[in-house]
């Protein structure tokens, strides 16, 4: 599969579940004949066969290079940037939950679900758009996992798919700050996540991001029951020069901690 082609599938499942993209895509394309994507994220459990060191041989076989490593140990999760040969080809950002640092009692919830994973499935790009690979939690089981972990409540409800697509602001033909780009979505009636500030990152830190809250769809839960719950949410990232002149090419650190909250419960929930 070429990299491009995987993008496509890749952006059309992730339509599914952030139908908001779509949105906020045709309000920037009256001046803007091609938008960038500056990164995707994918997210994973650490746990065989869908551990990010099993899946990233398909990501390398796409042409990808591993780049940086990044840790969040308050949110137990671990990721690696990877980019691409060819540079109009978007960044990967992979991150993945480390189920042992989890409490027993979540992890062993996690593990219940996950001893269902097939074993044939980490020879396929596919995977990464396979959705949930392992029966639905029970709504219980979620909101247990929520209290310690969203990542883990938004992963084993949701399954494998783009967590996010992210505009690269930086290659916009107009506008050309963050603030102009929030402005315009926000005026246009979607809300942003504004945990750690509505942009994250400033030019010293050679990147600004921004992120939307994630559109909500109902889910049956393994009792039968349904809930609405966080899907997938839509970034924005502006990239500077260094003092190379060479674009900014990773990620800050305490930027992606505040937007990994982009997919969290909204507050009346978590009572
Ligand atoms: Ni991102």
């Amino acid at each position: 599969m070429s990299a491009l082609a995987f993008f496509d599938h890749l952006w059309q499942d992730y339509l599914r579940l952030c139908p908001q993209a779509a949105g906020i895509h045709t309000l920037f394309r009256h001046d803007n004949a091609v938008i960038t994507n500056d990164h995707v994220a994918l997210r994973t459990f650490r746990h065989h066969p869908i551990s990010r060191q099993a899946l990233e041989p398909l990501l390398l076989d796409l042409g990808y290079l591993r780049f940086e490593p990044y840790r969040f140990p308050d949110k137990h999760v671990e990721a690696w940037s990877y980019i691409h040969r060819q540079p109009e080809v978007p960044r990967v950002f992979f991150s993945e939950l480390d189920i042992n640092a989890l409490s027993l009692a979540n992890a062993r919830r996690l593990r219940r679900l996950l001893d269902h994973l097939p074993e044939s499935i980490t020879h396929e790009h596919s995977v990464f758009w396979a959705g949930r690979l392992w029966p639905m939690p029970s709504w219980e089981d979620y909101r247990a996992l929520q209290a310690e972990s969203s990542y883990a409540a938004w992963l084993s409800a949701v399954g494998l798919h783009a967590n996010h697509f992210t505009m690269a602001v930086h290659s916009l033909e107009r506008p050309h700050t963050m603030e102009e780009v929030v402005a315009r979505v926000q005026a246009a009636g979607f809300t942003f996540n504004d945990d750690g500030g509505l942009i994250k990152g400033s030019p010293s830190q050679l990147l600004e991001q921004a992120s939307t809250l994630a559109n909500r769809q109902h889910f049956t839960f393994a009792e039968g029951d349904e809930h609405e719950i966080p899907t997938c949410y839509y970034e924005f990232a502006r990239r500077h020069p260094d003092a190379r002149g060479l674009l900014y090419e990773g990620f800050v650190n305490e930027s992606a901690r505040h937007l990994f909250t982009s997919t969290d419960a909204r507050e009346d929930e978590t009572q």
